[in-house]
Protein backbone atom coordinates (compact mmCIF):
# COMPACT_ATOMS: atom_id res chain seq x y z
CA UNK A 1 0.00 0.00 0.00
CA UNK A 2 1.24 3.58 -1.29
CA UNK A 3 0.65 6.45 1.63
CA UNK A 4 0.83 9.88 0.96
CA UNK A 5 0.45 12.27 3.53
CA UNK A 6 0.12 16.18 1.94
CA UNK A 7 2.51 18.17 3.09
CA UNK A 8 1.98 21.62 2.33
CA UNK A 9 0.96 25.39 4.30
CA UNK A 10 -1.87 25.87 1.66
CA UNK A 11 -3.61 22.35 2.82
CA UNK A 12 -2.60 22.27 6.46
CA UNK A 13 -3.60 25.98 6.42
CA UNK A 14 -7.26 25.10 4.64
CA UNK A 15 -7.66 21.95 7.34
CA UNK A 16 -6.80 23.97 10.40
CA UNK A 17 -10.27 26.23 9.26
CA UNK A 18 -12.20 22.95 8.71
CA UNK A 19 -11.13 21.29 12.00
CA UNK A 20 -12.36 24.56 13.92
CA UNK A 21 -15.45 24.12 15.63
CA UNK A 22 -16.73 27.41 14.93
CA UNK A 23 -16.24 26.92 11.09
CA UNK A 24 -19.93 27.02 9.60
CA UNK A 25 -21.59 24.33 7.32
CA UNK A 26 -21.32 26.95 4.12
CA UNK A 27 -17.39 27.47 4.56
CA UNK A 28 -16.72 23.80 5.55
CA UNK A 29 -18.17 22.60 2.66
CA UNK A 30 -16.26 24.77 0.61
CA UNK A 31 -12.95 24.06 1.86
CA UNK A 32 -14.12 20.43 1.76
CA UNK A 33 -14.25 20.97 -2.04
CA UNK A 34 -11.28 22.83 -2.46
CA UNK A 35 -8.58 20.13 -0.35
CA UNK A 36 -10.16 17.62 -2.37
CA UNK A 37 -8.94 19.60 -5.69
CA UNK A 38 -5.46 19.92 -3.90
CA UNK A 39 -5.34 16.21 -2.99
CA UNK A 40 -6.75 14.91 -6.37
CA UNK A 41 -3.25 16.48 -7.22
CA UNK A 42 -1.19 14.36 -5.74
CA UNK A 43 -3.73 11.34 -5.98
CA UNK A 44 -3.92 10.92 -9.94
CA UNK A 45 -0.16 11.10 -10.27
CA UNK A 46 -0.21 7.86 -11.48
CA UNK A 47 -3.18 8.11 -13.87
CA UNK A 48 -3.49 5.89 -16.78
CA UNK A 49 -3.05 7.71 -20.13
CA UNK A 50 -2.25 7.06 -24.03
CA UNK A 51 0.06 9.48 -25.86
CA UNK A 52 -1.76 11.61 -28.38
CA UNK A 53 -0.92 14.24 -31.00
CA UNK A 54 -2.62 17.36 -31.58
CA UNK A 55 -2.47 19.65 -34.29
CA UNK A 56 -1.68 23.61 -32.45
CA UNK A 57 -1.98 26.26 -35.27
CA UNK A 58 1.95 26.11 -35.51
CA UNK A 59 2.80 22.47 -35.38
CA UNK A 60 2.33 19.22 -34.13
CA UNK A 61 2.39 18.54 -30.33
CA UNK A 62 3.11 15.54 -28.61
CA UNK A 63 0.97 15.33 -25.57
CA UNK A 64 -1.33 12.94 -23.11
CA UNK A 65 -5.24 11.90 -23.22
CA UNK A 66 -6.55 10.03 -20.11
CA UNK A 67 -7.19 6.53 -21.07
CA UNK A 68 -10.38 4.28 -21.55
CA UNK A 69 -11.86 2.98 -19.84
CA UNK A 70 -12.47 6.15 -17.66
CA UNK A 71 -11.19 6.48 -14.21
CA UNK A 72 -14.38 5.67 -11.58
CA UNK A 73 -14.97 8.18 -8.86
CA UNK A 74 -16.95 6.82 -5.86
CA UNK A 75 -17.44 8.96 -3.07
CA UNK A 76 -18.83 7.35 0.31
CA UNK A 77 -22.22 8.77 1.27
CA UNK A 78 -23.24 11.10 2.99
CA UNK A 79 -19.70 13.18 3.71
CA UNK A 80 -17.82 11.80 0.55
CA UNK A 81 -20.20 13.66 -1.75
CA UNK A 82 -19.23 16.90 0.04
CA UNK A 83 -16.03 15.90 -1.86
CA UNK A 84 -17.10 15.34 -5.52
CA UNK A 85 -17.41 18.29 -7.14
CA UNK A 86 -13.76 19.44 -6.06
CA UNK A 87 -12.70 16.10 -7.75
CA UNK A 88 -14.63 16.18 -11.26
CA UNK A 89 -13.27 19.69 -11.32
CA UNK A 90 -9.68 17.85 -11.82
CA UNK A 91 -11.41 15.00 -13.92
CA UNK A 92 -14.28 16.12 -15.46
CA UNK A 93 -14.43 12.96 -17.77
CA UNK A 94 -14.57 10.82 -14.61
CA UNK A 95 -17.45 8.19 -14.01
CA UNK A 96 -18.75 8.91 -11.02
CA UNK A 97 -20.25 5.37 -9.28
CA UNK A 98 -22.35 5.60 -5.18
CA UNK A 99 -21.97 3.54 -2.46
CA UNK A 100 -23.64 4.56 0.72
CA UNK A 101 -22.90 3.73 3.73
CA UNK A 102 -23.05 4.16 7.31
CA UNK A 103 -20.83 3.38 10.70
CA UNK A 104 -22.61 2.00 13.82
CA UNK A 105 -21.51 4.15 16.52
CA UNK A 106 -21.82 1.14 19.11
CA UNK A 107 -19.93 -1.03 17.34
CA UNK A 108 -17.90 1.03 14.63
CA UNK A 109 -18.81 -1.59 11.65
CA UNK A 110 -20.14 -0.09 8.71
CA UNK A 111 -23.73 -1.09 6.45
CA UNK A 112 -24.20 -0.17 2.94
CA UNK A 113 -27.13 1.26 2.74
CA UNK A 114 -26.99 2.18 -0.89
CA UNK A 115 -24.82 0.77 -4.35
CA UNK A 116 -24.45 2.17 -7.74
CA UNK A 117 -21.60 0.95 -9.43
CA UNK A 118 -20.95 -0.18 -12.84
CA UNK A 119 -21.24 -4.09 -12.28
CA UNK A 120 -17.87 -4.60 -14.41
CA UNK A 121 -14.46 -2.64 -13.45
CA UNK A 122 -12.08 -4.83 -15.28
CA UNK A 123 -9.08 -2.66 -15.87
CA UNK A 124 -10.24 0.51 -13.64
CA UNK A 125 -8.46 3.19 -11.71
CA UNK A 126 -11.05 3.80 -9.04
CA UNK A 127 -11.01 6.70 -6.60
CA UNK A 128 -12.64 6.43 -3.66
CA UNK A 129 -13.85 9.55 -1.87
CA UNK A 130 -14.73 9.90 1.81
CA UNK A 131 -13.15 12.73 4.31
CA UNK A 132 -12.33 10.22 7.09
CA UNK A 133 -10.29 7.48 7.83
CA UNK A 134 -11.15 6.61 11.43
CA UNK A 135 -10.96 2.49 12.22
CA UNK A 136 -11.01 1.66 8.16
CA UNK A 137 -14.24 0.16 8.40
CA UNK A 138 -16.37 2.05 5.96
CA UNK A 139 -13.01 2.70 3.11
CA UNK A 140 -12.30 -1.07 3.32
CA UNK A 141 -15.71 -2.32 2.65
CA UNK A 142 -15.44 0.22 -0.14
CA UNK A 143 -12.13 -1.02 -1.89
CA UNK A 144 -13.47 -4.36 -1.18
CA UNK A 145 -16.51 -4.02 -3.43
CA UNK A 146 -14.74 -2.54 -6.16
CA UNK A 147 -11.66 -4.87 -6.24
CA UNK A 148 -14.39 -7.81 -5.86
CA UNK A 149 -16.15 -6.21 -9.44
CA UNK A 150 -12.53 -6.20 -11.32
CA UNK A 151 -11.55 -3.09 -10.27
CA UNK A 152 -7.18 -2.82 -10.90
CA UNK A 153 -6.26 -0.80 -8.65
CA UNK A 154 -8.21 1.94 -5.69
CA UNK A 155 -6.79 5.21 -4.79
CA UNK A 156 -8.78 6.71 -1.37
CA UNK A 157 -8.37 10.51 -1.09
CA UNK A 158 -9.17 11.00 2.83
CA UNK A 159 -9.48 14.61 4.67
CA UNK A 160 -7.84 13.16 7.57
CA UNK A 161 -6.95 9.90 9.23
CA UNK A 162 -6.01 7.44 12.13
CA UNK A 163 -3.26 5.70 11.89
CA UNK A 164 -5.29 2.50 13.34
CA UNK A 165 -7.38 3.21 10.38
CA UNK A 166 -4.14 3.11 7.71
CA UNK A 167 -2.99 -0.06 9.87
CA UNK A 168 -6.09 -1.87 8.91
CA UNK A 169 -6.15 -1.30 5.39
CA UNK A 170 -2.83 -1.76 4.91
CA UNK A 171 -3.20 -5.53 6.30
CA UNK A 172 -6.31 -6.50 4.77
CA UNK A 173 -5.32 -5.50 1.41
CA UNK A 174 -1.47 -6.99 1.36
CA UNK A 175 -0.48 -7.78 -2.23
CA UNK A 176 -3.57 -5.31 -3.83
CA UNK A 177 -2.89 -1.78 -5.77
CA UNK A 178 -4.18 0.39 -3.12
CA UNK A 179 -3.22 4.00 -2.66
CA UNK A 180 -4.62 6.42 0.17
CA UNK A 181 -3.93 10.16 -0.12
CA UNK A 182 -4.49 12.38 3.46
CA UNK A 183 -4.42 15.60 3.77
CA UNK A 184 -3.51 14.84 7.48
CA UNK A 185 -2.56 11.58 9.45
CA UNK A 186 -4.23 12.93 13.13
CA UNK A 187 -3.01 11.18 16.17
CA UNK A 188 -5.65 8.47 17.13
CA UNK A 189 -8.85 7.45 18.03
CA UNK A 190 -10.37 8.28 21.18
CA UNK A 191 -12.59 5.57 22.87
CA UNK A 192 -15.52 6.28 20.99
CA UNK A 193 -14.00 5.94 17.34
CA UNK A 194 -13.52 9.62 16.38
CA UNK A 195 -10.19 10.96 15.38
CA UNK A 196 -8.10 12.90 17.32
CA UNK A 197 -8.03 15.96 16.93
CA UNK A 198 -10.01 15.44 13.87
CA UNK A 199 -12.71 17.20 13.37
CA UNK A 200 -15.89 16.02 14.52
CA UNK A 201 -18.71 13.74 12.70
CA UNK A 202 -17.95 15.23 9.00
CA UNK A 203 -21.30 14.23 7.88
CA UNK A 204 -22.78 16.53 10.49
CA UNK A 205 -20.49 19.31 9.41
CA UNK A 206 -21.35 19.87 6.07
CA UNK A 207 -25.06 18.98 6.28
CA UNK A 208 -26.46 19.11 9.71
CA UNK A 209 -27.53 15.79 12.30
CA UNK A 210 -29.94 14.02 10.73
CA UNK A 211 -30.51 12.29 14.10
C1 LIG B 1 -18.07 8.66 8.61
C2 LIG B 1 -17.02 8.97 7.55
C3 LIG B 1 -16.60 7.60 7.10
C4 LIG B 1 -16.68 6.80 8.37
C5 LIG B 1 -15.30 6.63 8.92
O1 LIG B 1 -19.28 8.36 8.03
O2 LIG B 1 -17.51 9.78 6.52
O3 LIG B 1 -17.44 7.04 6.10
O4 LIG B 1 -17.50 7.54 9.29
O5 LIG B 1 -15.30 5.76 10.00
P1 LIG B 1 -14.56 4.35 9.95
O6 LIG B 1 -13.23 4.55 9.30
O7 LIG B 1 -14.47 3.97 11.39
O8 LIG B 1 -15.43 3.40 9.18
P2 LIG B 1 -20.61 8.08 8.89
O9 LIG B 1 -20.75 6.62 9.17
O10 LIG B 1 -20.62 8.99 10.08
O11 LIG B 1 -21.76 8.44 7.88
P3 LIG B 1 -22.15 9.86 7.20
O12 LIG B 1 -21.13 10.12 6.14
O13 LIG B 1 -23.51 9.61 6.66
O14 LIG B 1 -22.15 10.93 8.27
N1 LIG C 1 -16.40 9.67 11.30
C1 LIG C 1 -16.31 11.01 11.40
O1 LIG C 1 -17.08 11.74 10.74
N2 LIG C 1 -15.40 11.54 12.22
C2 LIG C 1 -14.55 10.80 12.95
O2 LIG C 1 -13.70 11.35 13.68
C3 LIG C 1 -14.65 9.39 12.84
C4 LIG C 1 -15.58 8.86 12.00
Amino acid sequence: MRVHVADHPLITHKLTVLRDETTPSPVFRALAEELVTLLAYEATRNVRVDNVTVRTPVADAAGLAISKPRPLVVPILRAGLGMLEGMVKLVPTAEVGFLGMVRNEETLQPTTYAERLPDDLSNRQCFVLDPMLATGGSLLAAINYLFDRGAVDVTAICLIGAPEGLAAIEKATEGREVTIVLGALDEKLNEVGYIVPGLGDAGDRLYGTVG
